[in-house]
């Protein structure tokens, strides 16, 4: 039997320090049979980087292969195209997005050397699977290069409507790219059903039809309910609970990216402080925001904002006791994390646009089910289309997101039960392993690619 090739743009090494995000331990778990995992090593080697060497690392069933890039290859596929074009995008932000012809080329160059590096390590009978916005092009380009294999991609984060697709340059291009997969997967049906809009009005419908489908990611459910029970101990959780002493947790924890809403989100929080007197002294708000792709302009630009957004809230309401907005900027790991979403009263997950969002899945996995806490939950988040216990909420009305952790905050335990207990049931029955299969097996081991191999 052939073996599973995980493709993606990071991959996190075994044995090294990672503060490793959703998609990278959902792709850990997609490999628990074995397989390889392919991709960018996260080093960049100046600008003379050897263009065949890959680095290679075993872990058990899984072999890791990954190469540096430049920094070149890093200003132009990742920082700029991969970033600061499709990310945008994708996200359905075309005001931020910017397009440079020499970012686009350093995108298409990267997908063309992954596909060579790669291809030498593929075996006829191997399953590609490849993740996310910045590999579009890698199926064509392994189709380049001879591989008759099957070719399945997952994009990760959302697939927005034709008018707002229309704004992206090359946007025929990169539609074409798709063409030399097997399986085209994505989060929502709403996702799925924009593509095929995309498709459609590109003149491109008939080409991927019955390829084009809707996974929802997921999380390794009940093991992370074990880990977070197991976490209430972890030092950093309890140093927490002593500073608390006894007021309620609200939690929100987002890589710091203008998609995540983190400003209205601590704007919708002080409403509430405001508007709730006896929450003063009460509640603390802690705000976990590592900081990422610090080159791109507007992700400086929302740290200066959120920064005085805190500032702010914090010095109109604090008492000499009591402080209502800890903002870290700093990674948590997750075995320490996961004790915190268990300790937390409220789970803020207020995206303006996400793919998913595996934080609200991991929140409900690692409540405690005699005492769980509330997710309060984007209408814009994947996740929405199946947390239905959730209180969801438009993250752009600050007083109805304010109403909501109010409401949240008070909520009496037999309806935090009720709620968290139908989550946490469809969290159970739909987990990362019922994701892999899903998509592994609507691929299919019969199915023969209808490409030509060269595209
Ligand atoms: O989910 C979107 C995504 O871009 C993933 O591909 C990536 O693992 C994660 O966000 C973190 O992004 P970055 O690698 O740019 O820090």
């Amino acid at each position: 039997m052939g073996r599973l090739i995980v493709v993606s743009n990071r991959v996190p090494l075994p044995g090294k320090p990672s503060d490793a995000g959703g998609l990278a331990v959902a792709l850990r778990s997609a490999l628990t049979s074995g397989g390889l995992w392919f991709g960018w090593s996260g080093e960049t080697s100046g600008n003379h980087v050897d263009l065949e060497a890959v680095k290679s690392r075993i872990d058990g069933d899984v072999a890791f292969s990954v190469v540096d890039l430049s920094e070149q290859d890093v200003r132009e596929y990742y920082f700029g195209f991969a970033n600061r074009t499709l990310w945008p995008l994708l996200h359905y932000r075309a005001d931020l997005m910017e397009f440079r012809q020499h970012d686009y080329e350093g995108y298409r160059r990267v997908n063309r050397r992954f596909a060579s590096l790669l291809s030498r390590q593929v075996r006829s009978d191997d399953l590609i699977w490849v993740h996310d916005y910045h590999l579009i092009p890698l199926a064509e380009e392994l189709r380049r290069q001879g591989l008759r294999n099957r070719i399945g991609f997952f994009l990760h984060i959302p697939w927005p409507s034709p008018d707002v697709f229309s704004a992206m340059p090359r946007g025929r291009e990169l539609l074409a790219a798709f063409e030399a997969y097997d399986l085209v997967g994505f989060q929502t049906d709403q996702d799925a059903a924009n593509f095929a809009d995309c498709l459609a009005r590109a003149g491109r419908g008939e080409q991927l039809k019955n390829r084009i489908g809707a996974f929802p990611i997921s999380i390794a459910a009940k093991e992370f309910a074990a880990l977070a029970a197991e976490a209430a101990a972890h030092p950093i959780a309890r140093k927490l609970e002593t500073s608390l002493r006894g007021r309620k947790l609200v939690i929100g924890v987002d890589r710091l990216d203008y998609t995540k809403g983190i400003d209205r989100r601590m704007e919708s929080f002080g409403h509430f402080l405001e508007k709730t007197p006896s929450a003063k002294g009460n509640v603390v708000y802690l705000q976990v925001t590592p900081k990422t792709r610090s080159e791109v302009p507007e992700y400086a630009n929302l740290q200066r904002r959120i920064a005085e957004i805190a500032g702010r809230i914090n010095g109109a309401f604090s008492d000499l006791d009591w402080m209502p907005i800890r903002y870290l900027n700093r990674t948590i790991r997750h075995e320490a994390l996961a004790g915190l979403y268990r300790m937390a009263a409220v789970g803020l997950v207020t995206p303006l646009r996400d793919g998913m969002n595996l934080v609200a899945k991991e929140f409900i996995a690692a409540q405690d089910e005699e005492d769980p806490g509330v997710l309060v939950l984007s209408c814009f988040a994947g996740a929405a289309s199946e947390l239905d216990g959730a209180l969801v909420v438009n993250p752009h009305d600050i007083e109805e997101t304010a109403a909501a952790i109010a409401q949240a905050v008070a909520m009496p335990l037999e309806e935090r039960r009720r709620r968290w207990r139908a989550m946490f049931d469809h969290l159970c029955s739909n987990d990362v392993v019922v994701w892999r299969e899903r998509f592994l097996n609507e691929i299919g081991p019969s199915r023969t690619p209808r490409l030509k191999a060269a595209v």
